[in-house]
């Protein structure tokens, strides 16, 4: 918390105009007298209604929680010539939730960039409010949620039937497993939905992945629900183009894909269909199914660790040491042997873990002085040795009779970041 900056917490990173202004195109084509900003900032969709036009006369309702920035927000709205805008300094959530229990939706349009706030980081009161809105909606509740999940939800209580919403919004909108109540709540209510999903990333200084949320909320219940389309797009190109054009343009689906996470939608008819099959085939086994998973060792200093036999042969070390590769170059091909362990080890590869203090064990003379060398390298300082007693124990070990290594780079963000995370494969023997 300590280290979170004051801008971060209350996940104020504002939208780029251009993106603004499409999204405002977007919502302009159902000509709405009424709009809801939820969380304004320095109003950055004040600038885009100027940009666009047309948006002098309508009743626009913005919401932000910051003196200062509400301040600026309601001097841009009278600068860019909104005569008709209100800016209420408060909490957007306390407001919409004495709407939905008034039963009143009643805007024509919402826009926006919802804050990027962790459940945990917000103050109590917020949280109570962020939960309120969940069971308001009837909708399953979980701690790991974030301030984003109950803003979108609560814009879409609040919008009219037919109305649209339009916001930038976190990548792990498609997948993540808080975010499953908000996916299915917006299948239900929407007519169509598309995410707008670029290759690049939208916000500057961060590495907090966004998408562009367009949701159509369905006329009445008896409406035709058609799903959820995918666009991908590469550039700002697609800024340029006709906003209803490229919300009709993807082939949207429905049923498991709606309901579930929006990562089927990025495959195309055809590999959904195989893999719908596939699923259905009685030999073919979910992962989950016939293996549990669990994530390979982090030593927090690889070198140290890691090492090859003239190590372990010259600081005396042959008690602690564990045959291991760690690198997928290490084993050319999808076996691991005894003959592969003994060619690495000839050629001078790290084949040996150190783990000190197995099963008890105290560190002999030859130990102490090996780990005294770590420490002079300041090894124990390092994050990952330092939040582990003794630091140079590395945890979670264990042997497995099959090992996958994984190079894995997380497309849509973990909580904003971008990892490559390659994990060590730890095995004795590894004979598949
Ligand atoms: C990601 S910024 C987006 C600002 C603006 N919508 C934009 O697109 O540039 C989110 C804003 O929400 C404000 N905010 C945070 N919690 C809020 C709340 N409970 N009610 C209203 N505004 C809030 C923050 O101060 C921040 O300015």
């Amino acid at each position: 918390m300590i280290n979170e900056t004051a801008q971060k917490l209350r996940g104020g990173y504002y939208t780029p105009v251009d993106l603004a202004a499409f999204i405002a195109r977007w919502v302009k084509e159902i000509s709405p007298k009424t709009i809801l900003e939820p969380s304004c900032g320095d109003g950055a969709f004040f600038q885009a209604f100027k940009k666009v036009r047309g948006f002098s006369k309508t009743q626009i309702t913005g919401f932000e929680l910051d003196k200062v920035e509400a301040a600026k927000a309601k001097a841009c709205a009278k600068e860019s010539g909104l005569s008709n805008t209100t800016i209420k300094n408060q909490d957007f959530l306390q407001w919409a939730l004495e709407q939905m229990e008034e039963g009143q939706p009643r805007f024509d349009a919402v826009v926006g960039n919802p804050p990027f706030v962790r459940y945990q980081y917000l103050p109590a009161p917020f949280q109570v409010t962020a939960e309120k809105v969940f069971k308001e909606l009837e909708l399953p509740f979980t701690k790991h949620t974030n301030a984003w999940v109950s803003f979108i939800l609560a814009s879409m209580a609040v919008l009219r039937p037919g109305g649209r919403l339009a916001m930038v919004v976190p990548s792990e909108i498609i997948h993540v497993t808080h975010a499953q109540s908000l996916r299915s709540y917006l299948g239900r209510e929407c007519r169509r939905l598309v995410i707008i999903d670029p290759e690049e990333l939208w916000f500057d200084g961060t590495l907090q992945g966004a998408v562009i949320l367009l949701a159509e909320k369905r006329q009445s219940k008896t409406d035709k629900a058609e799903g959820l389309g995918m666009y991908p797009v590469k550039g700002r190109e697609f800024l340029r183009l006709t906003p209803s054009d490229v919300f009709e343009a993807p082939q949207a689906i429905n049923g498991k894909t709606v309901q579930g996470k929006w990562t089927r939608a990025l495959l195309d008819l055809e590999t959904r269909s195989l893999f719908d099959e596939l699923a259905d085939h009685d030999e073919v086994f979910r992962f989950d199914e016939i293996a549990k998973v669990d994530v390979g060792i982090v030593t927090g200093a690889n070198k140290f660790f890691l090492v090859d036999d003239d190590v372990v042969r010259r600081f005396k070390l042959k008690k602690w040491a564990h045959p291991m590769f760690g690198r997928s170059d290490h084993c050319p091909g999808v076996i691991y042997d005894e003959a592969q362990h003994e060619a690495n080890a000839a050629n001078g590869k790290p084949t040996n873990f150190l783990w000190f203090l197995e099963h008890g064990q105290k560190v002999d003379a030859a130990a102490k002085a090996y780990i005294q060398r770590g420490e002079d390298e300041q090894l124990h300082t390092r994050y990952k040795c330092r939040v582990r007693s003794p630091w140079y124990t590395v945890p979670s070990v264990y042997s497995t009779e099959i090992g996958m290594l994984t190079c894995l780079i997380q497309r849509w963000g973990f909580e904003g970041w971008r990892e490559w995370r390659k994990p060590l494969a730890c095995c004795r023997k590894l004979d598949v």
